[in-house]
């Protein structure tokens, strides 16, 4: 593919001049033209015309995959957008990720191929080389989170001839396997004012994508500059603060009008995540809202009798339409890193929403190509944290010391090794073959999986100074606690941040000495219990390759994980440190407590729920296991007045203060404070399927699969339904004075192994049942 064909780029495209290339070329088409294929790609993003005309509905083309390693060509079918006689192709190239940060190289280039089949059997193939012309247009700037900078006046002009690349990789080029990225939900705007009486619009919803404008009655050169923000701040004013850290510009727009009587603009190489967009420079405006997000077919819907329930589930919808573009980022605004430990943590209920089953087929093989050369994984892939330009590096550096180069040969960014985040390698893989069936996650990614899984037990190797007196050394376990290196740990619990963190951050200290400062302690707790876990879920993955050394010697290893778990960081009483409700759900979650301390670690879990007075205090780790963990050891009461709490912190609190998208911190919105859009906290969806709706998996991809709802707290009815490769599976109760009607829909070929409330079990086969019964 491509053979014939030569990167090209402008000759005065660089690090200081960011420009944003058109690329074009003439070339005839005789008559009796049968088909036409055109094959592209680009250092960087494109959009490519046929005499005008776009040749796709594609958005943010080729993705992002490791670009040194392996780069998507997409390959379109454009006879229809030829004529016999004189045609023009024209590409415009933008930073993308390529140039986004310069992680990648900082001169953007193309690449690519037109095939001219005609029906007398010719061929025609016209390639890029130096034969192309470049110039540059109305896109003056265009970066992915600044945003775009367009003047309608301009017309590409001054063409002049193309160089040819030869940029120091030469990275395979290989067709999309990826979802495309595609625009969908068109929302329309209410112009209003903010509190500082600026002409703002609400969308009503928190996104990712950007808008079309309408302008009207525009003079030449008039200047329409747009921000795209989450919220108003608590003034109601119209800001960015809550995600910008500063950045200037951050999301914005600025537009030079051509001037005509309507002028019509939505930019192409940008995206933004906001609800809310300030206008300047123009009245005579109306605003289109365009979600972007990947082409992912919605597979399942909860409904209940609790409307702020309801609307969590779609808050945790958009929050996984805001950020799965093309990858899975935390948040559409402030990173827009594709943090492993989110999508973990997440993945399971991106399954319930959306087909993503192609999605993490493709990220996660990128995951697998940036593996360090230990078997550590990054903490974001393709590595955003890190940078993969060497060139770029001392400039990098000379911002922030903790950078170094992304890539297997690398060293990462400091504190890469993570515990909860690196462990994705081998969650996801696994998640994705549950809800799937599709052994190809497993066969492509256990190698990677295997590798983080070693590199952690030999880090638990590593001894730590700081707990040199604990009894796991002086008793030879030192092995199985996993007391070193840098972990993010529970990350986000809702209680202010560890004192020596503070101070450390007020005398000055910098990102690098925070890493210090936490490797110091490391996470023993969570480090160890997320090792356990790697460990379980890998020899399940080698028993299903039929890896048979593998599944038992990885089992064996769990179980020493355990045994150290639960003597070391158990006290006699079952107390865990540091205490709140994360480590107790997470012990019993992940099997690290032994049938002796386990009704001890079970009540000091309800005392702390007592103490938090039936709130939830978990981090973005143990969250997602919270309810499900409850409602698994006899305490469903509890997991419903949690759920259903609606002051903070509580997943129904921002709802009820008008969230449209899951916030980052529980206090997010009332403290206009970090990220509104970050999914992980979403996960609570997973309960809403699982667990009120009762839908799970026994087998891999659903030929069997358990229906066990849990009716409970409030809720008067539920009604969930998941489409698997076989069908439908619906499952839907009503509750009234104790007793409840139960209605499912079993598609064909599977099997359902149902359990009710009154203790009724039932083993059923494709077909739809209704059951009442009371509740006990
Ligand atoms: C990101 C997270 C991420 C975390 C790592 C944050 O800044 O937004 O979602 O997982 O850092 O701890």
């Amino acid at each position: 593919m491509l053979d014939k064909a030569k990167w090209i780029c402008h000759p005065e495209d660089g690090r200081e001049s960011r420009l944003v290339p058109v690329f074009r070329r003439c070339f005839s088409v005789r008559s009796s033209l049968k088909r036409a294929v055109l094959r592209l790609t680009a250092h960087g993003i494109y959009s490519a015309e046929m005499n005008g005309k776009a040749v796709s509905e594609d958005r943010f083309a080729p993705g992002l995959t490791s670009y040194y390693y392996r780069i998507q060509v997409q390959e379109y079918d454009v006879t229809a957008f030829l004529h016999a006689g004189e045609n023009e192709w024209r590409t415009t190239v933008a930073d993308g990720w390529w140039r986004w940060n310069n992680n990648f190289g900082t001169r953007l280039a193309m690449i690519g191929e037109l095939q001219l089949d005609y029906t007398d059997g010719s061929q025609e193939c016209f390639v890029t080389d130096e034969t192309w012309e470049v110039a540059t247009g109305p896109c003056i700037s265009a970066d992915l989170k600044k945003g775009e900078v367009y003047d309608a006046r301009i017309e590409p002009k001054h063409w002049q001839k193309a160089m040819e690349e030869t940029f120091h990789i030469d990275a395979p080029l290989i067709l999309q396997e990826g979802v495309p990225v595609r625009e969908h939900e068109n929302l329309s705007g209410k112009a209003m004012r903010d509190s500082a009486g600026n002409l703002v619009f609400d969308f009503g919803q928190n996104m990712a994508g950007y808008v079309r404008m309408a302008l009207r009655h525009t003079q030449p050169g008039q200047r329409i500059h747009l921000k795209h923000g989450e919220a108003l701040d608590l003034e109601g004013k119209f800001s960015t603060a809550n995600v910008d850290m500063g950045e200037n510009p951050f999301q914005e727009i600025t537009y030079i009008c051509k001037g005509a009587e309507m002028e019509v603009y939505q930019p192409r190489f940008a995206v933004f995540g906001f609800r809310y967009v300030l206008v300047e420079g123009i009245e005579d405006i109306d605003m289109t809202a365009i979600a972007v997000y990947s082409d992912m077919e919605e597979t399942g819907s909860f409904e209940c009798s609790h409307p702020l329930i309801n609307q969590l589930g779609k808050n945790a919808l958009w929050s996984q339409k805001g950020n799965f573009l093309d990858v899975a980022t935390d948040c559409p605004t402030r990173e827009r890193n594709a943090w492993t430990g989110d999508g973990q943590i997440y993945c399971r209920t991106a399954a319930y929403f959306m087909d993503v089953r192609r999605f993490f087929k493709k990220w996660l093989k990128d995951q697998t190509i940036e593996q360090y050369e230990n078997g550590m994984v990054g903490i974001t892939f393709p590595s955003t944290s890190s940078v993969h330009d060497p060139a770029e590096l001392p400039y990098v550096k000379a911002k922030n010391p903790m950078v170094e180069l992304a890539g297997p040969t690398g060293n990462g960014f400091a504190g890469e090794e993570s515990a909860g985040w690196g462990d994705a390698a081998v969650w996801i893989p696994w998640q994705m073959y549950q809800m799937y069936g599709d052994r190809e996650f497993l066969e492509n990614q256990y190698d990677t999986a295997r590798r983080w899984v070693d590199y952690a037990l030999s880090s638990m190797k590593e001894k730590n100074p700081y707990y040199a007196d604990k009894p796991w050394y002086a008793n030879g376990d030192g092995d199985y606690i996993y007391d070193s290196k840098f972990h993010y740990g529970e990350w986000c619990e809702p209680f202010p941040m560890d004192p020596e963190v503070v101070q450390l951050f007020k005398d000055g200290g910098t990102g690098a000495d925070y890493v210090m400062l936490k490797r110091k302690y490391g996470q023993p707790e969570v480090a160890t219990a997320y090792t356990k876990r790697s460990c379980d879920v890998l020899s399940a993955m080698a028993k299903v390759l039929g890896k048979e050394e593998d599944a038992q010697k990885y089992s064996a290893v769990a179980q020493k994980i355990k045994a150290a778990y639960d003597q070391y960081l158990i006290d006699d009483a079952g107390v865990i440190k540091p205490g709140h409700q994360a480590p107790y759900v997470r012990a019993l979650a992940l099997d690290m407590v032994s049938e002796k301390k386990k009704p001890l670690v079970i009540d000091q879990l309800k005392k702390e729920l007592a103490a938090a007075n039936d709130h939830l205090n978990t981090g973005f780790l143990s969250t997602v296991y919270l309810l499900p963990t409850l409602c698994d050891y006899g305490m469903k009461e509890e997991a419903f007045k949690i759920l259903e709490q609606t002051d903070t912190p509580g997943w129904l609190h921002p709802v009820t203060l008008g969230a449209t998208t899951i916030p980052e911190t529980w206090d997010g919105f009332d403290r206009f404070k970090d990220s509104l859009n970050h999914y992980s906290f979403g996960a609570v969806c997973q309960f809403l399927f699982e667990y009120v709706g009762g839908i799970r998996p026994l087998k891999p991809g659903f030929s069997e699969f358990a229906l066990h709802p849990v009716m409970g707290g409030s809720l008067q009815w539920a009604k969930a339904a998941y489409k698997t490769k076989y069908g439908c599976i619906a499952s839907e109760w009503k509750m009234q004075d104790g007793t409840f009607t139960y209605h499912c829909v079993i598609p064909q070929e599977t099997t359902a192994h149902l359990l009710l409330p009154n203790g009724e079990t039932r083993i059923l086969i494709g077909g739809d049942y209704t059951f009442e019964g009371e509740i006990q």
